[in-house]
């Protein structure tokens, strides 16, 4: 793909990846994903915002080609699939200098060995002319690690946001065409890396409020030329309260726990609570992300394994910790062979989580009528939980 005009001397550059299907070694990437970086070609200088991932890097070196100078390469996140391809553009550009927090400097010294002296440090809304269009740097750290910024061009009022905002879309599409598509993206991608901070992006969005926004660029998916309703979007996922949602991930062996958690999903739904199953053997972590992003109460269902809970069920709860969604209530639902400590196992690693634990139900064997009506009782707890607390 060659460079793409968005405004004058404006350019989309950057590589669309097709194939890649996970992130981290850890997210799956349904719909692959973009390295989007950005040229601004002012009158007096010219500055590269990002760069791609090291994978891609020869798309981006080849888009440079026609390019006689870049004089800044602005690194607003310092992870490699943004950062990873500056020693190649320095290399080709060796005057350039790179612009970033200074928290990015150390880091981008210790990830892609950067010499100290190529790096230049920007306060928060410190300015950069290029002639005649000038790049405020606003620091927004956590929207993904602490030393994120993004970029704001003045003369042409557009957001280049690198992960904020971002949705991992490979699309030929320069601009979001299919709104449903990218908010659903967009959410996952929340979900996966920026749920834990919502104190802090709370702030930054706070901050975004102050400048007129015609255009958001991210570095993953599509630009967005209508922005409104992706600001407001993420006000919704970082502000508003957890939904009268149970999200409900499972593991069964032989059939036990599965039983509980239809019945108990079912007690739900008959009590008006709305309810999202994760069978966590067939389970994309993308998808409970996104449904932990709205949950007001999580409730784990695992059999008990060598006196413990599943490695899966394990997994999930861990997952959970890391992402400290909204939800206010946890309980934990199961069945056991011969003993164990499963309850006091899982609850031992949630600690992050500000939750209120609702009495677990756990069976040994086959869940009979009595486990049924303790299903209830659970259900009918939930119910009213969220009613009190006003979920939606
Ligand atoms: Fe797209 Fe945190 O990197």
């Amino acid at each position: 793909m060659k460079k793409r005009r968005l405004k004058e001397k404006v350019f989309w550059m950057g590589a669309i990846d097709w194939d890649r299907r996970l992130f981290d070694s850890l997210v799956p990437l349904p719909d692959g994903t973009s390295y989007n970086a950005y040229l601004v070609e002012g009158s007096e200088k010219t500055a590269l915002l990002d760069t791609v991932d090291p994978v891609m890097a020869d798309i981006l070196m080849a888009q440079l080609q026609a390019t006689p100078t870049v004089d800044f390469i602005v690194c607003q996140h310092a992870e490699q699939d943004h950062s990873g391809t500056i020693p190649l553009v320095l290399e080709r550009f060796p005057g350039a200098k790179v612009i970033t927090t200074p928290k990015a400097k150390t880091l981008l010294m210790d990830h892609l060995h950067l010499a100290e002296d190529s790096v230049v440090t920007v306060a928060d809304g410190e300015t950069l002319s290029l002639g005649d269009k000038t790049l405020r740097f606003v620091h927004t750290p956590w929207v993904h690690w602490p030393e994120t910024m993004t970029t704001y061009l003045e003369e042409d009022r557009i957001l280049f946001s690198c992960d904020f905002f971002g949705a991992h879309i490979a699309s030929s599409d320069l601009y979001v065409t299919d709104q449903g598509r990218v908010y659903e993206a967009a959410k996952r991608y929340f979900g996966e890396i920026m749920m834990p901070f919502r104190a802090v992006i709370a702030k930054n969005l706070e901050k975004l409020d102050s400048y007129a926004v015609d255009m958001i660029a991210p570095s993953h998916g599509q630009v967005y030329d209508q922005p409104a309703w992706i600001l407001e979007a993420y006000r919704d996922w970082v502000l508003s309260p957890p939904r009268n949602l149970v999200v409900l991930p499972f593991v069964s062996m032989h059939g036990s726990t599965r039983a509980m958690v239809d019945h108990l999903a079912a007690a739900l739904v008959t009590r008006d609570v709305r309810v999202e199953l994760f069978n966590l053997t067939v389970t994309d972590i993308g998808k409970l992300a996104m449904a932990l992003v709205d949950a007001g109460s999580i409730i784990v269902g695992t059999p008990t394994v060598l006196a413990g809970p599943h490695p899966l069920a394990a997994s999930a709860a861990f997952l959970a910790n890391a992402l400290r969604p909204k939800a206010q209530y946890l309980s934990i639902v199961g069945s056991y062979g011969w003993g164990g400590k499963t309850v006091e196992t899982l609850a031992g690693m949630i600690p992050s989580l500000k939750v209120e634990i609702l009495e677990p139900v756990l069976c040994k064997g086959m869940p009979d009528q009595v486990v049924f009506a303790a299903l209830d009782r659970l259900a009918d707890t939930v119910a009213q939980k969220h009613r009190e607390s006003g979920f939606q």
